[in-house]
């Protein structure tokens, strides 16, 4: 018999952490094969903390006992407070029996009760989860192409040279934990780029994004994510030009993530995307030694920055898609199904 039960990773046994980690891999191998399995270190952490003003919940699955699938959700805070983003997923013997749907239901139920208006997931082109949430109402908002690069096939040489190639009145900086405390509000100018905010709300705005960095990289580090960033000076006025951002998962260490890069406009054409980049993986080499492949993504069509990941030696890799749908709408199709 299938029970679905709310669950708190935080204080949850170790046997069930270990189940957890092993319907995770299994689900892994399924559906993404050649995907790094995931590893016990700091897993409770990662599961379990989230950002100050945002908040988690869970449910497993469970046949006779046994663990058969999960969905977690964190209520977003900030500037997004009407979205609840799942992450679900199911052992792949125990598909194609509901179970996956009753998740979906438990998390779609807690998110109305938190007068949430829409769910969100990320899901991997090529995977069941596409047929799945097209059959409970979501559609796809936002397409991302992810490239790998491996780091054994990295001339070093080259990689070397192109980090020292920056334009008259540029100077590069490291920080291996996050920008110091110093540069925050010029760097969260530089992030709100990519950000859609409303003029008017600029200033307020840049205070609160100096905010969220912080908590955020506060929250990176409660989950076992280590953050290393790159930035590049505008040497005259001390500003930050661009920025590079990656972390390394204490649960799964072997692989990488490179999560924004950001040219402002205004120093855009002086080679700082590259520069940044190429410096970054010259420190992640002897900071993480035990890193074997870098995992970026760009928007789809983003000509620019695929020639530059394509000059460091990214290769293309899979399409990520977020899908949405209303809560309203996932709660009918249960009721329907
Ligand atoms: C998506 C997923 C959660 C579905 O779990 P499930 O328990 O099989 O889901 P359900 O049995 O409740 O399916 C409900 C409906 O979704 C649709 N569906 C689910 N899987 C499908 C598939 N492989 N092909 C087509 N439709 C599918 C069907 O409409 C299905 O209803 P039906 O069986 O009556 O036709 C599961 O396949 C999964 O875990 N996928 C991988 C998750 C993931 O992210 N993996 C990568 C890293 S872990």
């Amino acid at each position: 018999m299938v029970r679905i039960r709310e669950w708190a990773p935080a204080t949850a046994s170790d046997a069930e952490i270990d189940a957890w980690l092993r319907v995770y891999n299994a689900a892994i191998a399924a559906d993404v094969p050649g995907e790094p399995p995931w590893r016990r270190d700091r897993l409770r952490d990662y599961l379990s903390a989230t950002m100050p003003n945002e908040r988690r919940a869970a449910w497993l699955a469970e046949d006779h006992g046994e663990l058969i699938g999960y969905v977690g959700e964190n209520l977003l805070g900030y500037d997004m407070t009407g979205t609840a983003v799942i992450e679900l997923f199911t052992e792949p013997s125990h598909r194609r029996r509901g179970v996956g749907g009753e998740l979906l239901a438990a998390a779609a139920r807690h998110a109305a009760a938190h007068d949430r208006e829409l769910i969100s997931t990320e899901i991997v082109e090529g995977t069941p989860t596409v047929d799945f949430y097209a059959a409970h109402g979501f559609r796809p908002t936002v397409v991302e192409e992810s490239s790998l690069l491996s780091l054994s096939t990295v001339d070093w040489d080259a990689v070397t040279e192109k980090s020292g190639r920056i334009g008259a009145g540029y100077h590069i900086e490291h920080f291996p934990d996050g920008p110091p405390e110093t540069l925050l509000a010029s760097y969260a100018d530089a992030k709100l780029i990519t950000r859609h905010t409303p003029v008017a709300d600029v200033e307020w705005h840049a205070g609160f994004e100096a905010d969220r960095i912080r908590d955020s990289l506060r929250t990176l580090r409660a989950r076992g994510l280590r953050p290393y960033v790159t930035v590049a000076i505008h040497t005259a006025s001390g500003e930050v030009a661009g920025l590079t951002e990656l972390v390394v998962p204490a649960h799964r260490p072997d692989r990488a993530d490179q999560y924004d890069t950001i040219v402002v406009p205004e120093h855009r054409g002086y080679g700082l995307g590259l520069t940044m980049k190429a410096r970054l993986l010259l420190a992640l080499r002897t900071a993480e030694r035990q890193v074997a492949t870098v995992q970026t993504w760009q928007p789809v069509g983003d000509e620019q920055m695929l020639r530059v990941n394509a000059e460091l030696g990214f290769r293309p890799h899979r399409r990520w898609y977020d899908y949405e749908a209303p809560v309203s709408a996932v709660i009918e199709s249960r009721r329907t199904a």
